[in-house]
């Protein structure tokens, strides 16, 4: 039965031959839907190729500011790292290329939302658990899946039916990009074994050809979401992009992981996440400062559960809103400046101030202007020891 179906259009070999084989093969009607989460591909470019693929309409949305704004930046106030490395920089652009999906299939009167994922990622169900959640009536499409189509036979489709291949050379890796990160897999890097070669990086420069000199840049914080760059007021997406830049150009970001999928697959997987890697750096570094210690320790591990949800696909779920809802609450205080260091591959924290610091100098000095009860100190041993006291004394003492 002919449908109408809205595609998630990345404008590349694969969903050029989607949208065709959903509209020739199928005998459906092709919506093609293309979020701007950081790529910056031409408008006109992408409409022109998907029509000539056979799409009925192509719909183009303008969403880094959104993008950095309800997904990174939450991201960041949750420190979010899935393994404890990898800032999750796909996984957190797929929820939100969903809610666009959806919005579009509405616009059109589309009774199916589809996307162009494999049967062996997460980003099937990241797109599909997004689109449950926001629209329970939409029926979900994987054409990619269902056909299993490789390289190889979506370039032997295209050129079969005239689908352009791309001028842009076939780059040897399967690669996904926005303002948060890039990831890099496939080919060559198949190998665990095998050292990435410098050409899968475009991002971050090698220690070696990064600048001899350090650099230092200051980053303001508000209610744990950055807000200037040495001075200078930034959008959230354009503040992402600077410190990228910067982190970038010294060799901050590289990520080699070898990382436990959804779908029960070890795969190897590169990223360069410059920005993700140094503004979590400043914003753990400045919550360190300003939250009371329960809370930094109930946080690491609320944040541990707020990067697995992520990477799961459960963004919009009640769990990862009643985490964020947390945050909100810890973050009201999380607001001063960082100062970052970069240097030849690395990133450290130079420097903190902050109007709800909690360091107080009259409190942690040795010298004479030391204002510390040190008697109270004696009282907190002498009733923490208490239990102990009595538990050693029934228990028979030393072990
Ligand atoms: N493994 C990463 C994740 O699940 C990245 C997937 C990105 N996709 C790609 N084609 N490189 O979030």
């Amino acid at each position: 039965m002919k449908e109408r179906i809205v595609l998630a259009y990345s404008g590349g070999l694969d969903t050029s031959v989607l949208v065709h084989l959903l509209t020739h093969r199928h005998g459906h009607e092709v919506i093609a839907c293309h979020v701007d989460v950081g790529e910056a591909k031409d408008p006109e470019a992408l409409a022109a190729k998907a029509r000539a693929a056979g799409a009925v309409a192509f719909e183009f949305v303008q969403a880094r500011e959104e993008f950095a704004e309800e997904f990174c930046f939450p991201a960041l106030q949750a420190n979010a790292l899935y393994q404890g490395v990898y800032p999750l920089s796909a996984a957190l652009s797929r929820p939100l290329i969903a809610r666009h999906l959806v919005r579009a299939a509405r616009k059109h009167g589309a009774t199916a939302v589809a996307h162009g994922a494999t049967g062996k990622g997460n980003d099937q169900v990241r797109f599909e658990l997004s689109i449950h959640a926001l629209a329970p009536d939409l029926r979900v499409m994987a054409p990619q899946r269902d056909h299993n189509l490789n390289r190889d036979a979506a370039i032997a489709y295209a050129q079969e039916h005239g689908i352009a291949v791309g001028v842009t050379r076939r780059s040897p890796y399967s690669i996904d990009e926005n303002l948060w990160g890039r990831s890099i897999e496939g080919g060559v890097l198949e190998n665990p074994a095998a050292e990435p070669p410098e050409d899968c990086f475009a991002w971050t420069r090698s220690v070696a050809d990064a600048p001899d000199e350090p650099e230092r840049v200051r980053i303001a914080f508000e209610r744990g979401r950055p807000v200037r760059v040495d001075d200078e007021a930034l959008s959230p997406a354009e503040l992402i992009a600077r410190v990228g830049e910067i982190a970038g150009r010294h060799g901050v970001g590289r990520i080699d992981l070898m990382e436990d999928r959804v779908v029960g697959i070890k795969s190897r997987e590169l990223y360069e996440c410059p920005a993700a890697i140094a503004l979590i750096a400043a914003h753990r570094d400045l919550e360190r400062f300003t939250s009371l210690r329960q809370t930094n320790h109930l946080k690491q591990i609320l944040d541990q559960h707020f990067a697995e949800l992520v990477y799961d696909g459960l963004w919009f779920s009640e769990l990862r809103e009643a985490l964020q809802a947390f945050n909100d609450v810890v973050q009201r205080t999380v607001t001063g400046e960082v100062t970052l260091k970069f240097h030849k591959g690395s990133i450290r924290v130079v420097g903190r101030s902050s109007p709800y610091g909690l360091y107080d100098r009259a409190l942690s000095t040795y010298d004479e202007a030391d204002r510390f009860d040190h008697r109270a100190a004696a009282g907190l041993i002498e009733l923490s020891g208490l239990p102990l006291r009595l538990f050693s004394r029934l228990s028979g003492g030393e072990t």
